[in-house]
């Protein structure tokens, strides 16, 4: 017999089934608590909450481990790359090599942007924020690919090899676009003989008759960093993604909210207030002891950014690999970075240190991956842009699976503690 789970309310027994994952996590199902209680479950930020079942992201945050479809974080870095990860991650499956042939072509074929949407980027102010304009932009490909957006479930998923690729080439090109206009560069388009991120790198810091310098060192640390963000289960802005798809509305949509979600310094913010953190540290002078001391007191404005995650209770996996490919770019470059020695100053103190150990916050994949990405020539308020590039397979994958599920539009309960009934008065009574 399966388990079940027994809940004592006001003296009776009430019984729920047990839902257990395929790595043995157990979910008590109290999606019929409502109608036979009369009580809802109150988990504020869900963090004991599974609002869904999910085969695409396994992660066990007490022992660091984190898969996509089941395959092992490190060895898809060693591997694979970026857009074959991808494509694991949004259709479930490895490709083959006519699948990835033909994955490969519908990106490169919708690398550039319509012509209508370059006045887009004319009219926003130069200042603008990059994930403004491109969760913008982002929606707006709905209005140029109709049929890709109708807002009807079947509709959409017969169209969904097009829209994903779409989405997938035109967010690397939206987001060099957006570079490029706030430093008042002219655009550059992309090249169809260049793979995905040689093909970024090129359309961010290529000039006008002046090819960017490819080093192969620096499109594996990016297809690297892409790759280790491509999926994290139910993180902030992949459930909104979720939560939006629930109600019918169209990828393109679904993935521009997710970016607006992304946008906080909570979720995908925080790779920048790393680096703001390391700088502040060299700055003062201080080598980070004295940055650690003022982080273990308790001041959530002084934490130590790039440390500690809701999930991981150990060291995250993707940042073990990002220290090491760290390190490569920064030597191949020949770049000595202050904030490096810094960092790793920090890691060296924190993961010895009592406060750190008890609490078991660890490195995370902001840690490095804002220091990679500064010597490749990144600025800091691209970061959260990258990462939404990088992100852009798991929200397909999250959109896909939930539009082909028979998951009703997502609608959790609240407990209202306002005020109770009370009169109107008109204003002149008042
Ligand atoms: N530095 C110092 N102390 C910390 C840190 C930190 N980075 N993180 C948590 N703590 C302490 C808290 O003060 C608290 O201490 P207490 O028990 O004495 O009160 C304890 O550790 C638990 O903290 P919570 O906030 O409850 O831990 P939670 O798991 O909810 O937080 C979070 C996770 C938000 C990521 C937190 O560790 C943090 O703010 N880290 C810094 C920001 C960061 O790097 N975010 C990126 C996350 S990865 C990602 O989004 C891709």
């Amino acid at each position: 017999m399966s388990e079940t789970a027994k809940i004592i309310i006001e003296n009776k027994t009430f019984e729920f089934p047990v839902v257990v994952g395929t790595e043995n996590e157990k979910a008590i199902d109290t999606s019929k608590l409502r109608d036979t209680t009369g009580y809802v479950t109150y988990d504020d930020g869900y963090g004991n909450t599974a609002s869904c079942e999910s085969s695409i992201t396994f992660i066990d945050g007490e022992t660091g481990i984190l898969r996509y479809r089941g395959y092992d974080i490190q060895d898809l870095a060693v591997q694979s790359n970026f857009i074959e990860s991808a494509y694991l991650v949004i259709y479930g499956e490895l490709p083959t090599v006519q699948q990835l042939q033909n994955f490969r072509h519908l990106i490169l074929r919708n690398a550039a942007i319509h012509q209508g949407m370059f006045s887009f980027f004319e009219a926003f102010p130069n200042n603008s924020h990059p994930m403004a304009i491109l969760s913008a932009m982002l929606n707006s490909l709905g209005c140029y690919y109709p049929e890709m957006a109708t807002n009807n479930r079947q509709r959409d998923l017969e169209q969904l090899d097009n829209a994903a690729t779409i989405l997938l080439s035109k967010v690397r090109t939206l987001a060099a676009m957006s570079y490029r206009m706030k430093h008042g560069l002219p655009f550059i388009h992309p090249k169809p003989e260049l793979p995905y991120c040689s093909n970024f790198l090129h359309m961010m810091f290529s000039e006008p008759y002046v090819d960017y310098k490819f080093n192969p060192v620096i499109d594996r640390a990016l297809n690297l960093i892409l790759l280790l963000h491509a999926d994290h289960e139910q993180n902030c802005s992949t459930s909104t993604v979720r939560m939006v798809a629930s109600g019918g509305a169209n990828l393109f949509a679904s993935a521009s909210a997710g970016v607006c979600a992304l946008w906080g310094p909570a979720h995908g913010g925080a790779n920048m207030a790393v680096i703001h953190m390391l700088e502040e540290i060299h700055k003062a002078g201080d080598d980070g002891s004295s940055f650690v001391a003022a982080a273990k007191s308790g001041d959530k404005t002084k934490r130590l950014m790039g440390f500690g995650h809701r999930v991981y209770k150990n060291y995250d996996p993707r940042a073990k690999i990002l220290k090491k490919t760290c390190a490569e770019v920064l030597n191949t470059l020949g770049v000595s970075d202050p904030l490096l020695d810094i960092a790793l100053k920090l890691e060296e103190i924190a993961t010895h240190d009592e406060y750190f150990l008890a609490r078991k916050l660890y490195p995370n994949v902001d840690f490095y991956s804002g220091i990679i990405m500064r010597a490749i020539g990144i600025p800091v308020d691209m970061f959260t842009v990258m990462f939404a590039i990088g992100r852009m397979p798991g929200w397909i994958g999250h959109w896909r699976e939930l539009a082909t599920s028979k998951s009703p539009i997502h609608r959790p309960r609240q407990i209202y503690i306002g005020s109770p009934r009370r009169e109107y008065v008109p204003i002149d009574k008042r």
